[in-house]
Parts: structure tokens; C-alpha cells; sequence
């Protein structure tokens, strides 16, 4: 497969420790640190924001994978590159009109941009923003409804991640809802290279188990 990165859902951990939390996950191996930003009126849920980031920033050096479940993302890309976020993921539901500009605007301020989609969302609403002038370079999945953690992986959705995967070998394509130790197998071999978990990992009386067990599923 491609190179796995293994992307610790922050939302499942405790929120009042969120600099040792992160310092944990990565001492555990992960790759990047996964942080979903919620403004609940795009989904029913209402999380962290910029000043957040901005905190963990003065903590770690780490990839921060900023999953924007938000209804108006160009509003977040200047306040979250101030922060010092790495990756900028929109939702393409929240985006039909200004993705060009979205795109460009998140590269300009130093992040690296990507697609997000729900599951109710068809994938070929994400090719043009994958095959443009100025692309996005990540192509986000849900495997679940955004909004919360915890939730059932929906097996249907792999049907996405196969076709995207023929469609473009080489780009990073990340799942994120409900993979754990029993999921990860059906993920990584319909193409997933990127691994969000958050209760399987946080929820885990071993964490580095479980982050090894994802990473080898997607080496296989
Ligand atoms: C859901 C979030 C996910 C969530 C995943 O809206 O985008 O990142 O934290 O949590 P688990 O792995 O528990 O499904
Ligand atoms: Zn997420």
C-alpha cells in the first residue's frame, strides 16, 4: 500500500489535558494528530476552534489535520494558519461555489488542502477538485455521519474509496469514522491510506497496539 499515516482522532481524548493527550498519542507512534472542528450548525455538534490550535501548536512540532465540519470554511483559513495548523479539510457539501478560491486561499497561507466528504455525498462530487489546475492533495472519506465519535462504521462507503483509488493511485486518501482492529482490514484494502481513529485508539488499554495494528493493515 501507500505510506500510512495514522491520524489519532483528538475528539476522543480528554480535552482538559489536550497537550499531554497529544504528546501520548504520538510517544505511541502516530503520524498525525487529527483535530475536528465543529461549529455546530454544519453538523450538531460543537467542538474547538482556532485559539485551540493555536494552544496545542506550543506544544508540539506535530502534523495537525484540521477536519473542518463547518458551514463556512474560508472563514477559518486565516485564523487556523495563524494557529499553526498543517492540513486544511473542507467539506465539499460546504463548498459547491468557492472551492477554487478555498483551495487556493489554504495553500497560500501554508496549509495543505483537502476534500472532505458525508456519506450520503456522491464521490464524483470530489473529482474536479482532485484533477484541477490547483488540486487538493487529500481526499477525506466519512465512514460515519460527521458530528461524533464513537459511531459505526458504514461498510458502503468503501465503495468510494475503491473508486477513487483506481481513479488516482497515488493520492492520499484518508477514512475516518469507526476504524478500529475490526474495520481497518476492509479500509485498507479498498485504498485507505490515512487512518482516523478515536475511540478505538483512546478507548484502547494499549493505544500503540492498536496504532500498530492500523499501520500494518495498510502496509499489507
Ligand atoms: C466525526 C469525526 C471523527 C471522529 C472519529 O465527526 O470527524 O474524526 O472523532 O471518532 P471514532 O474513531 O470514534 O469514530
Ligand atoms: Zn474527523
Amino acid at each position: 500500500g501507500m505510506t500510512p499515516k495514522i491520524a489519532p482522532s483528538m475528539l476522543s481524548s480528554d480535552f482538559a489535558n489536550l497537550a499531554s493527550e497529544a504528546q501520548r498519542m504520538l510517544h505511541f507512534g502516530a503520524d498525525w494528530l487529527h483535530m475536528d472542528i465543529m461549529d455546530g450548525h454544519f453538523v450538531p455538534n460543537l467542538t474547538i476552534g482556532a485559539p485551540v490550535i493555536e494552544s496545542l501548536r506550543k506544544h508540539t512540532k506535530a502534523y495537525l489535520d484540521c477536519h473542518l465540519m463547518v458551514t463556512n470554511p474560508l472563514d477559518y483559513v486565516e485564523p487556523l494558519a495563524k494557529a499553526g495548523a498543517s492540513g486544511f479539510t473542507f467539506h465539499v457539501e460546504t463548498s459547491k461555489d468557492n472551492w477554487k478560491e478555498l483551495i487556493q486561499r489554504i495553500k497560500s497561507h501554508g496549509m495543505i488542502p483537502g476534500v472532505a466528504l458525508k456519506p450520503g455525498t456522491p464521490v464524483g462530487e470530489v473529482y474536479p477538485l482532485v484533477e484541477a489546475e490547483n488540486p487538493v492533495e487529500m481526499v477525506l472519506v466519512m465512514t460515519v455521519e460527521p458530528g461524533f465519535g464513537g459511531q459505526k462504521f458504514m461498510a458502503e462507503t468503501m465503495d468510494k474509496v475503491r473508486i477513487l483509488r483506481k481513479k488516482y493511485p497515488s493520492l492520499d486518501i484518508e477514512v475516518d469514522g469507526g476504524l478500529g482492529p475490526s474495520t481497518i482490514d476492509v479500509a485498507a484494502s479498498a485504498g485507505a491510506n490515512c487512518i482516523v481513529a478515536g475511540s478505538s485508539v483512546f478507548g484502547a488499554p494499549e493505544p500503540a497496539q492498536v496504532i500498530s495494528l492500523l499501520r500494518s493493515s495498510v502496509e499489507k
